[in-house]
């Protein structure tokens, strides 16, 4: 509690934090007689710091309830109506902001104090700091009457942009990079010397409004935006009047999927009634209004405990360590394990098995393990060391100089046997269906198959000796053997794992060579002739069909049977060998792709961009400005449909 309010550095994540406080007022609650006077549970924030001034505040500052789900929040304006007697028809969603909260005093329209929350009766003065926020007025607009007295309550905050630019400035100069935008926004206003706050950029949203003498008349709390508007603030865009709570739910679902399009942090919807008379009528328990809730998102953060550090070994032997944690939901999923990436990286976070870790998982990337929580770390334990063997073959793995990773750098472990057939397998390489993990783990831990080719030797019936595998289970595996015997030759290519060749090469080459022997005896300089192929590659393919293990896959793929699919060979005439052409805007008898295979269809490449060796540029209806612009610079000729379609006929530009 300390950490966070009064030193801008919390320990743990914020969720935790809630869950503890939720766990100490539900025991306070069953056992009231060992409830503390002073309990966490019933404050609001922290207590002063003291190295500011402190300021009473007219009108206490105070907290929110919390709704963590969306039942818990139905229930909330449930109880408002049974209380009301009658429905709400009117509700303010906004985003709970992730800052320091604020109020701000003007006195005849002139800014005379901002200060903190702190615990919601007495804050810190921090008018210097605040007086540098370009969104914070130093004198009111007059073009409305101003109050007496008028406090502008909100939220100070760091934009996402600022923070990352100051962090890449902290690193450049050796200094501690800041946790995250709310310690950095916070931190910045709570120091004695202004020019932090003036220099890091702070921005701020209000959203409420303390004591006002001599103001408005206001009927209602989305008005509160209005007058505020009115006197010069800016409010924030999101702000929205809802009917009833089924539009919050919609509020809430639109917000968290634009959670991380926002160049600033929410953690939440704060979700107020409407009408301040209603207002009125609720009104507050001792630490929260009644009238309004903050309902909060699905945390971002939270800790675990890391259980071990597990080695797992990839297709081509790279040898990565990640966390084995106990479940912990985080980001709306649960998550158990998360990649370390590689040795350098553990050591960097230094995280030790048996260590409380922060988990992050945010939006739809992979979770991470962000750090130790160093306070209930057991003094006992060591830093972890990178294993020297295989955790599969038991054989040494190697660091190669130079490279962050490690490998294995056996290619019969059957580690990379397993992975390598499971790719072969996969749905966008030869799709063998009924050939999971399982049945591959079986039959590579048999010694059955040992790479790609014994797949089509096998003879299914082989499954029978394994557990779970009755006629028809036998009969799907001959099933999905003979399907997957005439796959496309891309992905034929492609299945072979051949470093550096993704699905996309797969279909490259197959259209450029026709065939697994065209493609198996064509040597580096052909391969690299290949357009969209470069030189890497190429080599790469080479060797790899050079090599006495891909030779004798390519004879066992023969032996068994497989016939890929050669890519169909257009038959129109191929007028634009060589030429690029772009095509931008939208064409009356071509949709955008079509455009392109047109193109490609008669030999020509289309690629995205104009550059100097553009042959032309095809525009149609509303046409990229920057794409034209820069054709006219380079002197690239512009066609319309009519011409483009000259173009595809005669590969000339028209006369
Ligand atoms: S209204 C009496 N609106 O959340 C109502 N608070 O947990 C007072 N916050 O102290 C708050 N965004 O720091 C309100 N749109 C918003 C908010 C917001 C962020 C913060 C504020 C407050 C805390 C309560």
């Amino acid at each position: 509690m300390r950490l966070y309010h009064e030193h801008d550095a919390p320990e743990i994540p914020d969720a935790d934090f809630d869950q503890l406080v939720r766990e100490l007022r539900e025991l306070e609650a069953a056992h009231p007689e060992f409830a503390a006077p002073d309990s966490v549970a019933e404050q609001v924030g922290g207590t002063p710091a003291g190295i500011f001034s402190p300021v009473v505040h007219e009108v206490p500052m105070m907290s929110l309830d919390n709704a963590f789900d969306l039942d818990e929040l139905r229930g909330w304006s449930e109880r408002l109506e049974r209380r009301l007697g009658e429905p709400i028809n009117a509700y303010v969603c906004e985003l709970k902001f992730d800052g320091l909260a604020l109020s701000i005093r003007y006195e005849d329209g002139k800014l005379v104090r901002a200060a903190t929350r702190g615990d919601g009766t007495t804050g810190e003065d921090v008018t210097h700091s605040v007086s540098t926020i370009a969104d914070v007025p130093h004198a009111l607009t007059d073009e409305v009457p101003i109050p007496r007295v008028v406090e502008v309550r909100g939220e100070a905050y760091m934009r996402r942009s600022t923070f990352n630019r100051l962090n890449e400035a902290q690193a450049a100069a050796g200094l501690k990079e800041y946790v995250n935008p709310r310690n950095a926004a916070a931190g910045s206003i709570r120091q004695k010397d202004a020019e932090a706050a003036r220099s890091r950029g702070i921005s701020f949203w209000p959203y409420q409004l303390g004591q006002v003498v001599d103001g408005p008349e206001l009927a209602a709390h989305s008005n509160t935006f209005e007058f505020l508007t009115s006197i010069g603030f800016g409010v924030n865009e999101h702000a929205r009047v809802v009917d009833n709570i089924d539009g919050v739910v919609d509020f809430i679902s639109e917000f968290q999927n634009r959670r991380h399009d926002l160049d600033y942090e929410f953690d939440g919807i704060v979700i107020k009634a409407d009408d301040l008379e209603t207002q009125r009528v609720l009104g507050s328990t001792a630490r929260a209004p009644r009238w309004a809730i903050a309902y909060k998102m699905p945390p971002e953060e939270r800790s675990t405990k890391l259980i071990d550090i597990p080695i797992s070994i990839g297709t081509n032997g790279s040898a990565t360590p990640y966390a084995l944690l106990e479940p912990v939901f985080v980001g709306g999923v649960t998550v158990t394990n998360a990649t370390l990436h590689n040795q350098d990286q553990v050591a960097a976070k230094d995280v030790r098995p048996g260590d409380i870790v922060v988990v992050r998982r945010a939006g739809d990337v992979i979770p991470e393990v962000v750090g130790p929580v160093l306070s209930e770390r057991d003094p006992d334990s060591e830093p972890w060391v990178f294993p020297n063997d295989c955790p599969v073959c038991e054989r040494p793995l190697v660091r190669p100089e130079g490279e962050a990773r490690h490998r294995c750098p056996y290619a019969d472990c059957p580690a990379q046997v397993r992975g390598r057939i499971e790719h072969f397998a996969q749905r966008n390489a030869m799709d063998i269906e009924h050939f999971g993990e399982r049945t591959v783990d079986l039959l590579v831990t048999a010694g059955l198959i040992t790479d790609v080719g014994d797949v089509f030797l096998l003879d299914p019936e082989e499954l029978s000796q394994f557990e779970g595998f009755g006629e028809t289970s036998i009969e799907n595996f001959r099933a999905g053997l003979e399907a997957s015997r005439t796959r496309p030759l891309g992905n034929l290519i492609f299945a072979l794992a051949i470093p550096h060749v993704g699905s996309t090469n797969g279909k490259v080459l197959a259209k450029a060579f026709g065939s697994l022997d065209g493609v198996a005896s064509a040597t580096a300089d052909e391969i690299a002739a290949v357009d969209g192929i470069g030189p890497v590659i190429a080599d790469s393919v080479a060797e790899w069909f050079a090599s006495d293990n891909g030779q004798a896959i390519v004879e066992k793929l023969h032996r068994g049977g497989v016939q890929p699919v050669a890519p169909e060979v257009s038959t129109l005439e191929q007028t634009l060998v060589g030429k690029s052409i772009v095509v931008s805007g939208g064409l009356a008898n071509y949709g955008r792709s079509d455009a392109k295979t047109a193109i490609t269809d008669r030999g020509g490449k289309a690629p995205g961009s104009v550059s100097k060796s553009t042959f032309a540029l095809v525009v149609g209806n509303d046409p990229g400005a920057s794409k034209v612009t820069k054709a006219e610079d380079l002197g690239v000729p512009i066609l319309d449909e009519a011409g483009f379609e000259t173009l595809l006929r005669t590969g000339d530009l028209p006369t």
